[in-house]
């Protein structure tokens, strides 16, 4: 029997749903969102944000789940499948975007959870930025922690869609959003807090400008997982009974919630004590802690933060190894055991250097050390490309077949159709490339 036709489902819609959300939601939502928006304008680039994911990031998702549910295969099987030829170096592309991110994403997602711990043993007491330094140094410790974050990831693709990414994601990803909540109502009601959510959301049009532009969508495009065949993997899983375009549409609007949302705890609770918003890693483990410092039972207050952020980067990692070991499955003939530890072992081995380059340990490449170096190859050259080639498979290569999926053999109406092609033929491909040519002078 072929791999292709015991291929295993989600068990539910919801479940779906919530899997693809899970990878959307990640750390690009918690730590990236909520400053470029303070930075580029607040509430009038959150505007720019909302229209570009529902034009461009909407589009690709779905031409992705496209490809994805019709082949019932991993990001390069499927395009061989459909249409072979050049086509599967797209999948191939984004397998390897896929090896690269999860090995710095692993990195990251192991310092998550040392501070879920931290939180508890001596963090509010210290100095963040001193406690962050002698952490991030600590090259064994945050190897063991990396190690740890990259087993649970592995263990969970490990044991399939049903029983592994699905299983989890319904109790993760609810879980997250309960978390959130939390952490918001504590954040908007501490003394001070207004000049936070003004900074954030107060609309400045003259910030607008076309770098903004080109971060919103760099932004969404992350942010989404789009780009890489993550949605392909996962739409592989999907019966053929299932709408398509409501799945990307739910997931879309999921992921803006949780990147929106995340400011409302980040911003009000900075500016309640007077603290300058930092960026990325900076913020998070840095002004952060510090905040919660200065907070009565900031114990507490910390370590849901970090449980917030792990949930979300291991929901994210997962998506991330399944598209490496659907590969090897689909193509290699793996049994799915061996792909997600093998698989598993090697991309953490790769996440090595990222964390010598953070320790200092490793010489930097134009500026950049190896974790930053790895992104920028990735989100700024690899994602783009991918899903700029997936909009123009769609759009003019695969214009019928595409139709027939997205519409379930003609039996399911998607009054847009016409409005998606066209943005599969001529919006998104033209806006990406835009995104491509000023992503590579960052
Ligand atoms: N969407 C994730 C985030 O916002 O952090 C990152 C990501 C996950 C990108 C999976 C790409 C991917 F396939």
């Amino acid at each position: 029997m072929s791999n292709e036709t015991q291929r295993e489902q989600w068990g539910t819609r919801w479940g779906y749903i919530l899997a693809c959300a899970g990878s959307a939601v990640g750390l690009g939502n918690i730590w990236r969102f909520p400053y470029i928006t303070g930075l580029h304008g607040g509430a009038a680039f959150v505007l720019i944000y909302v229209i570009l994911v529902f034009v461009i990031g909407f589009t690709v998702m779905l031409a992705e789940m496209a490809i994805g549910r019709n082949s019932q295969l991993n990001a390069v099987g499927a395009f061989r499948k459909i249409k072979g030829g050049a086509w599967p170096i797209v999948g191939w592309m984004g397998v390897t975007a896929g090896f690269i991110i999860l090995s710095y994403y692993g990195v990251i997602g192991g310092w998550t959870m040392a501070y879920v711990l931290k939180s508890f043993t001596g963090l509010m007491q210290a100095d963040a930025g001193e406690a962050f330094g002698s952490f991030v140094t600590n090259v064994p410790i945050v190897i063991a922690w990396q190690a740890f974050f990259m087993f649970v990831t592995i263990y969970i693709i490990y044991k399939g869609i049903g029983e592994g990414i699905e299983k989890y994601c319904r109790i993760l990803m609810p879980s997250l959003f309960v978390v959130l909540l939390i952490l918001i109502v504590r954040a908007v009601t501490l003394p001070g807090a207004g000049a936070g959510i003004a900074y954030y959301l107060k609309p400045d049009f003259s910030k607008l400008t076309g770098g903004a532009f080109g971060a919103a969508l760099g932004q969404a495009f992350f942010s989404l997982s789009l780009g890489m065949g993550c949605m392909i993997t996962y739409g592989s899983y999907v019966g053929k009974k299932e709408t398509l375009p409501g799945a990307a549409f739910q997931v879309c609007f999921l992921d803006t919630a949780v990147a929106f949302l995340a400011g409302l705890v980040i911003f009000p609770a900075v500016f309640a004590f007077g603290i300058e918003p930092g960026a990325g890693a900076g913020l998070t483990f840095i002004t952060l802690p510090n905040v919660f410092g200065k907070m009565p039972g900031g114990m507490i207050w910390s370590a849901l933060f970090f449980v917030l952020l792990f949930v979300a980067a291991l929901t994210s990692a997962i998506s991330l190894l399944e598209v490496v070991a659907a590969y090897f499955i689909d193509e290699m003939k793996w049994s799915r055991t061996k792909a997600a530890w093998v698989m598993g072992f090697c991309i953490f081995l790769l996440g090595i250097p990222s964390v010598l380059g953070v320790a200092g340990k490793l010489p930097t490449l134009a500026g950049r050390d190896f974790l930053d170096s790895a992104d920028f190859l990735a989100s700024n050259i690899l994602l783009p490309l991918g899903g700029l080639f997936i909009a123009l498979f769609v759009g003019w290569f695969w214009t019928e077949g595409a139709k027939q999926e997205v519409t379930n053999d003609g039996t399911v109406p998607f009054g847009i159709y016409t409005l998606w092609l066209w943005a599969c033929r001529v919006v998104a491909p033209i806006a990406i490339a835009y995104i491509f040519i000023t992503g590579l002078k960052w």
